[in-house]
């Protein structure tokens, strides 16, 4: 069957987080940074992401924004800036103003050109992604933007992936699943969607049941995976 259906994960996937902090990390009086910016950025991001995974395997839900905090929190701590109020907030502000990578706009447009569904698959509750997408100007190219806050659990639980068969109505070998989390791309092909893994940081691949079919380094050819013969045909 052919791809019908484009979903995208949102952190790490079209927006840039590690752009938006790096930039935080380059503010004028910020300098004292520089050397624990990377160890505060990864240790953030590891605990939101733990967070996630233990509220659902718990099932005590709470949404991403508060997460994103607590994951913060941790982070401030262990980096030994807990007591710096104006970046916590700096930092938690910039998930709501987010860039998109540079060629998320024309690669989105592509896929709208040749008639598929477009949309968002998050976990981020719908305020920070309705934020996310107004600041990067993509929203004329998604159709939808779907938040897990509709069953009130994490990714990668299946409840979550079955969000786009219901919204489009179309099979799980009909979409084509993106997301630059390995975790989110093994479970996405173990769900059954043609997926794509965009290992920007050349990490090794996750060890997981599934396995993405496509490794890609940005989103660049994503039109092409869509559809082979579209690309062809139009020399991509
Ligand atoms: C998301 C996170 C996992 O957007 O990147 O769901």
């Amino acid at each position: 069957m052919p791809i019908t259906t484009a979903v995208f994960d949102a952190y790490g996937t079209l927006f840039d987080v590690t752009a938006a902090a790096r930039e935080a990390a380059g503010e004028p009086g910020r300098e004292a940074l520089a050397d624990t910016w990377p160890q505060l950025a990864a240790h953030w991001r590891t605990k939101q992401l733990q967070y996630t995974w233990l509220r659902a395997v718990t099932g005590d839900h709470t949404d991403f924004w508060t997460v994103t905090q607590d994951g913060l929190d941790w982070a401030l701590e262990a980096t030994g800036l807990a007591g710096d109020a104006d970046l916590r907030a700096g930092l938690l502000q910039l998930y709501w103003e987010l860039s998109a990578y540079p060629e998320v706009p024309a690669m989105l447009a592509r896929l709208k050109e040749m008639g598929l569904s477009t949309a968002i698959l998050s976990n981020g509750s719908p305020d920070m992604l309705a934020g996310a997408v107004q600041s990067a100007g993509i929203g004329d190219l998604l159709d939808d933007v779907l938040s897990v806050e509709s069953v009130g659990i994490f990714k990668p639980a299946p409840a979550v992936y079955d969000l786009v068969g219901q919204r489009f109505g179309c099979e799980r070998s009909d979409v084509l699943f993106v997301s630059s989390n390995g975790w989110d791309a093994a479970c996405g092909a173990a769900y059954g969607f043609v997926t794509a893994w965009v290992n920007r940081a050349g990490e090794p691949m996750d060890r997981l049941p599934g396995q993405p079919q496509h490794e890609l380094s940005d989103l660049t050819t994503i039109p092409q995976i869509a559809d082979p013969n579209y690309g062809k045909l139009h020399n991509l």
